[in-house]
């Protein structure tokens, strides 16, 4: 049997932290006291080395998803096209009926193997109730594919964004962030924590209740350890999501998912992406308009989004923009940690719920506006060094070299690579 870590198993295991206080589900930590394993290729190659994780041929994922018929596409990342499939008894005898998600990645990808390997170790290693779970792999040739279960809502980017006519409720997004949220503390919370680097709605995957998960770990990084206060990195993710000091200084801290989290809920609050060039110019940058008006209760009422106007009260709105107030701090010391913000989610949830039932009651959805005490973050830092271009480029990947920090902004800076999501 090969390495396989759940939240199950915590309960043998020692946590690192020592509070006596009982953890909601979903708020364990990632891993006890050793750090994760890490398998290369040829281990994976000759055994799956994670238990419940199946090596494929290439032949049983060309069946299992009809010879990759484009008419089973559900979409196509930065690292490859991903395919719905069925793994049954014709593919592999005796296989229980399995829908699936297939991802082949592009072979000419500029990374090789090192995102899929990042996907398959850390993935294969963890099972949460906010992760997607990695069924198997294939590494055959020059093959690699990866298969997840299979996410039956699709992607919180295409619900929020793509989809016409669907309408995500507040209780719905709120859910999806507390899901989401915990995906996060649960990496976070190993004695090594994992920094996911990758946040963003179309890897925030929903299944037919809505139940969020974490999909992508290719980007996925071991995090400090001990007296480390970061990891140095190349920079890398996604514009708009991408917390302003690791663009700028390479350094990756599980803070900087925190930022990429904000970015998320400003997105589920307002209704409008990150970066968004359709609009007026200084509305190109969500965080950039966004944040200033987040703490002033009026005019953050006004820039809601409509679509789901009427469905939450004003003070728990508040509340929640003021979360992702936090979030976004330029200081990353200014943000919360994953587990508090678990904690505030859910405390708004449960009173979200008495709050709908008095609204149902009331009939009436519009409450006092509550002020919010402002400039309470101690944040010194606070909006000095934010440059419009830093974070500007729509939907595209951020790579800079490791060994060349810039502190230049990213539209002027000759060291950092741009590499568009289909092409790379
Ligand atoms: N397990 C899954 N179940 C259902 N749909 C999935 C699954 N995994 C991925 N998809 C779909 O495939 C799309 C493409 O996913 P992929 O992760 O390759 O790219 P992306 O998230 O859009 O971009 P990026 O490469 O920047 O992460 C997703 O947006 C989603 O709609
Ligand atoms: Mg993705």
């Amino acid at each position: 049997m090969g390495i396989c870590f759940s939240i199950e198993d915590q309960k043998h295991h020692s946590i690192s932290d020592s509070s006596s206080k009982p953890r909601p589900q979903g708020y364990e930590s990632a891993s006890s006291t050793t750090p994760l394993s890490s398998m290369n290729i040829k281990d994976l190659r000759q055994s799956a080395g994670y238990c419940n994780v199946d090596i494929f041929t290439y032949e049983e994922l060309r069946l299992a998803t009809k010879y990759f018929r484009p008419d089973l596409i559900l979409g196509e990342g930065g690292f490859g096209v991903v395919y719905k499939g069925v793994i049954d008894d014709s593919v592999r005898p005796g296989f229980k009926p399995t829908q699936v998600a297939i991802k082949e990645l592009n072979r000419e990808g500029f990374q090789g193997d090192r995102e899929w390997l990042a996907e398959v170790n850390y993935l294969g290693q963890f099972s949460h109730p906010n992760l997607v779970k990695l069924i198997g792999y294939c590494c055959e040739d020059e093959h690699r594919l990866l298969v997840y279960e299979y996410m039956a809502s699709g992607s919180l980017e295409k619900h929020l964004f793509r989809r016409v006519g669907s309408t995500l409720t507040w209780s719905k997004r709120m859910k999806i962030a507390l899901h989401a949220a915990r995906g996060l503390a649960f990496l976070h919370g190993a004695e090594r924590p994992i920094i996911y680097r990758d946040f963003k709605t179309s890897n925030i995957l929903l299944d037919a209740d809505f139940n969020a998960k974490l999909s992508d770990f290719g980007l996925a990084k071991d995090g400090p350890m001990g007296d480390q206060t970061h990891v140095s990195t190349r920079v890398m993710g996604t514009y708009g999501y991408a917390a302003p000091e690791y663009v700028m200084t390479g350094h990756l801290t599980a803070r900087s998912d925190v930022y990429g989290f904000g970015v998320v809920l400003l997105e589920l609050l307002i209704g409008r992406r990150a970066l968004d060039k359709s609009r007026p110019s200084r509305e190109h940058n969500l965080v950039e308009w966004a944040r200033p008006l987040l703490n002033h209760n009026k005019k953050l009422l006004k820039i809601l989004d409509p679509k789901i106007e009427g469905q939450y009260s004003s003070k728990t709105a508040i509340k929640v923009a003021n979360l992702a107030y936090q979030c976004l701090s330029q200081n990353p010391k200014g943000r919360p940690l994953m587990s508090q913000v678990v904690e505030i989610l859910e405390n708004f949830q449960s009173s979200g719920e008495n709050e709908e039932e008095q609204m149902i009651q009331n009939g009436s959805s519009s409450l006092t506006i509550y002020e919010v005490p402002k400039g309470g973050n101690g944040n010194s830092l606070e909006g000095r060094n934010q440059s419009r271009n830093e974070l500007r480029r729509n939907e595209r990947r951020i790579e800079k070299s490791k060994s060349q920090p810039s502190n230049r902004n990213l539209s002027g800076s000759s060291d950092v690579m741009l590499v568009d999501k289909v092409s790379s």
